[in-house]
């Protein structure tokens, strides 16, 4: 279902955003939760790191494991993936397969490890990851947006953290601390239920502004490589596709739409200080 001609291996060498978009594409909306814009600023910033045999380390399936899986397989490196969800990797495995696969000539198991698992779970979660790699090279969360499950997860992996490392974090324009409200009342109306009252310490500062003094507290230095996100977020196409399914977002505060810039977060970190 996903074989589709995409272009010849040299074109795709050639070009690889374009084919990673193409096949993004294809997706359906379930397993594609990551805007264009936001996909450019990731191929910008494995581009930009430029590392051979580079370790990606993402919470939350879709699109973006089929990104780092290309790179990965592209450069002799490796995935390792997070999600609760273990049908939807299932889903992008067998995309991957018609897709990647045939184009590096490689079996995907030699380059990507999920894990079916909640993010921060003992034994299973995040944490464990030091037992799999003693690299990692860059890093997307993307799973329970709230500041107590991202920062928990950076904290599982600042161990393996390789100098130079760069930390991605969507939907950083949250305000949500220990529980996602907006998928909380997504799931509840789904099933008839009412909206829960706002939970009590439940609402801080977006984290886009509460992350840098989280890293700066952690590393010497904390730089910010430039990308595209915002430049292309201002004619982003998966905003059009996809504009009644992103307003009901919007209403239930899951898509803070007036605050869209912020949605993007990616630091490049050295330094590791001791105290952490
Ligand atoms: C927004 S989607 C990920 C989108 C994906 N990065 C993409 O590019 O399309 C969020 C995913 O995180 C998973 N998830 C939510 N909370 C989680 C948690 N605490 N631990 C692991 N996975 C979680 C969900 O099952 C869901 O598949």
């Amino acid at each position: 279902m996903y074989d589709f001609m995409l272009g010849t291996r040299e074109e795709i060498v050639a070009d690889p955003r374009r084919y990673l978009l193409s096949v993004k594409r294809m997706l359906p909306r379930w397993a594609n939760s990551l805007p264009d814009s936001e996909f450019h600023a990731l191929i910008d910033l494995v581009a930009y790191q430029d590392r051979d045999r580079p370790v990606f380390v993402e919470t939350g399936v879709g699109a973006s494991t089929l990104l780092f899986l290309h790179y990965a397989m592209a450069r002799g490196g490796h995935v390792y993936s997070w999600d609760l969800n273990g049908s939807k990797a299932s889903f992008i495995r067998s995309v991957a397969a018609e897709t990647l696969e045939p184009h590096h000539g490689r079996p995907i198991s030699d380059h990507w490890t999920f894990v079916s698992a909640m993010s921060l779970a003992p034994h299973t979660g995040l944490a464990a990851v030091c037992q799999l790699t003693d690299r990692i090279d860059m890093s997307m969360h993307d799973s329970d947006h709230t500041w107590d499950t991202i920062t928990g997860e950076i904290d599982s992996l600042l161990p393996s953290l390789a100098d130079g490392a760069i930390v991605c974090v969507d939907d950083a324009n949250q305000i949500y601390v220990h529980t996602y409200e907006p998928i909380v009342n997504m799931t509840r109306k789904k099933a008839g239920l009412p909206p829960i009252e706002p939970l009590a310490d439940n609402r801080d500062e977006p984290h886009y502004k509460r992350l840098p003094s989280f890293f700066e507290k952690r590393f010497e230095r904390v730089e910010y490589p430039k990308h595209s996100f915002a430049q292309r977020l201002q004619e982003d196409p998966f905003y059009a596709w996809y504009s009644a399914d992103r307003e009901g977002m919007g209403k239930l505060g899951m898509e803070r739409l007036e605050d869209l810039e912020g949605r993007f977060v990616a630091v490049q970190l050295s330094g590791r200080r001791d105290n952490k």
